[in-house]
């Protein structure tokens, strides 16, 4: 085995927008029944960009935190990719622009370029900076993946699922986090959920109910794959027993809306249950027993297994995903970082002790539709300065930067949705508004020329 070993997360850097909307003043805004998005989505805030910011900002930023905070010399990453479908050049790949950070060092020797499918793109990007790293084309440098996007939705019962956000990763061997080998399964297919045919717009054309049976779906594929290819490995291992969510302390999901986590553990619950000997299924998984023998595709739109699951699961949920999804209730749907927001949420709520060791399941879903099931193992040690120590007190302030955002009214937020609309693809301007309203340090749109040549520049 000549192949690096440990090769995965090494550090993290999490960017979400300084302003938010109450998703409680949204339901009076929207007249819509009280509780809609709060309980009936699960959401409590969403995050939105003003007009001065856009995907290439966004990623700016987070590119740049992450250097400062791990204080890597520019020269030490030899491949960069960006996972993204918010799209402002249908050539111009962000990762060009990400490029005017590194390029003053003299790096310009970086692999990478951007990836596209909805949210699915930040894991492609993951995935192909490991395959690199694991390949003859590895050149013993420091792989990063970033991936952003900024969810939007026209007026509408879609609207309350948006948000806005980056995570940029730093990929290396003998990481904490390990992309566990040989164990990815995936499912792709043909469907018209949610896509962006519209150039002229940043809306997305999306079918809610069809995007959830997709999203169930390639659930339940990945996992039965996931399944027969562990327990393919534990047989050449001498172990012969069937893997259940047990076997995973730790379970994060993309995240579109956090009710849609909730329902998903729940399935994946109901998946164990299926197969599980009969014996089992009535000592293990009480309240579920009316719906044996039953079918998974059969029951997508069953509300009855719905409601069972659900609590049959609740304890499991409480233990092996809440708190993942700390960043997506307070700050919506990021597509493609979605993901990579609740595994820093989850870091953030647990200590390096609590997780030395144990594994966390990953589903990633992107519509269109791609979607894989992973899966990281956490290193064993946890001791003070430890590779896993770092990462975890490294996102440790996500709670207290979430509380110092400003909060916006629905009007407020209503007026910039349509200044967005009304500035993008716009030429020859410069985006109204107050920088100081940014985060400190954060990159942002200064201009846009009669050439749609756009020029950045950096809050103090
Ligand atoms: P809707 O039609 O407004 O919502 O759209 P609903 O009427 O179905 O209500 C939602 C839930 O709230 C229901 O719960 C209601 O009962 C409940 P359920 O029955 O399903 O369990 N509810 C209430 N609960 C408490 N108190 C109340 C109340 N009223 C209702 N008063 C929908 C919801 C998600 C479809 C819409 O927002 C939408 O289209 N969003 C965008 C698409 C989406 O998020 N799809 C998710 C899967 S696809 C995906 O993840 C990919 C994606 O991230 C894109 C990408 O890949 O790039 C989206």
């Amino acid at each position: 085995d000549t192949w690096p070993k440990d090769v995965g997360i090494l550090a993290m850097e999490v960017y979400f927008p300084a302003q938010y909307v109450d998703q409680t003043d949204l339901e009076k805004y929207n007249n819509v029944e009280a509780g809609k998005y709060t309980e009936g989505l699960g959401q409590t805030h969403m995050g939105f960009c003003s007009v001065q910011e856009d995907i290439n900002s966004l990623c700016l930023t987070v590119v740049q935190k992450l250097m400062e905070r791990t204080q890597l010399p520019w020269d030490s990453v030899g491949r960069l990719e960006v996972g993204t479908e918010t799209i402002i050049d249908k050539s111009k790949a962000v990762k060009t622009v990400l490029m005017e950070l590194f390029q003053d060092s003299g790096n310009t020797d970086i692999e990478g370029i951007d990836t596209t499918n909805a949210c699915y793109g930040g894991t492609a990007s993951l995935f192909n900076a490991a395959n690199w790293m694991e390949s003859s084309s590895w050149d013993g440098r420091y792989a990063m993946v970033v991936c952003g996007d900024i969810a939007v939705y026209p007026n509408g019962n879609a609207r309350p699922t948006g948000g806005a956000g980056a995570v940029a990763m730093l990929v290396g061997p003998k990481a904490p986090l390990v992309l566990e080998r040989g164990l990815r399964s995936t499912h792709m297919e043909n469907a018209y959920d949610f896509y962006k045919p519209n150039v002229a717009s940043e809306y997305p054309l999306v079918d809610g109910k069809l995007s959830i049976q997709c999203y169930l779906r390639a659930l339940d594929r990945c996992y039965t794959l996931y399944r027969q290819k562990i327990q393919k490995q534990w047989k050449q291992a001498g172990i012969d027993r069937p893997f259940t969510l047990d076997d995973l302390q730790f379970m994060i999901f993309h995240t579109p809306f956090c009710k849609m986590v909730q329902k998903s553990l729940a399935r994946l619950m109901f998946n164990d249950f299926l197969s599980a000997s009969s014996d089992t299924q009535n000592s293990l998984y009480k309240g579920l027993e009316a719906f044996r023998g039953l079918k998974l595709e059969d029951t997508y739109t069953n509300k009855d297994v719905d409601k069972a699951a659900l609590k049959a699961s609740l304890d499991m949920f409480n233990k092996k995903t809440k708190a993942s999804l700390y960043l997506s209730t307070h700050n919506g749907n990021t597509y493609t970082s979605s993901l990579y927001g609740c595994l820093a949420s989850l870091l953030c709520h647990h200590s390096a002790q609590d997780l030395a060791g144990s594994r966390i399941g990953a589903f990633s879903y992107g519509s269109g539709l791609a979607a894989s099931f992973f899966s990281l193992r956490v290193s064993q040690d946890a001791s003070p300065g430890s590779p896993l120590e770092k990462l975890v007190s490294s996102v440790s302030d996500l709670p207290k930067r979430l509380a110092s955002r400003k909060r916006m009214s629905p009007e407020e937020f209503t007026e910039i949705m349509d200044q967005r609309e009304q500035f993008f693809h716009k030429v020859n301007f410069s985006p109204p508004g107050d920088t100081n309203s940014l985060f400190p340090g954060t990159w942002y749109l200064e201009r846009v020329d009669e050439l749609y040549r756009r020029k950045y520049a950096r809050r103090p």
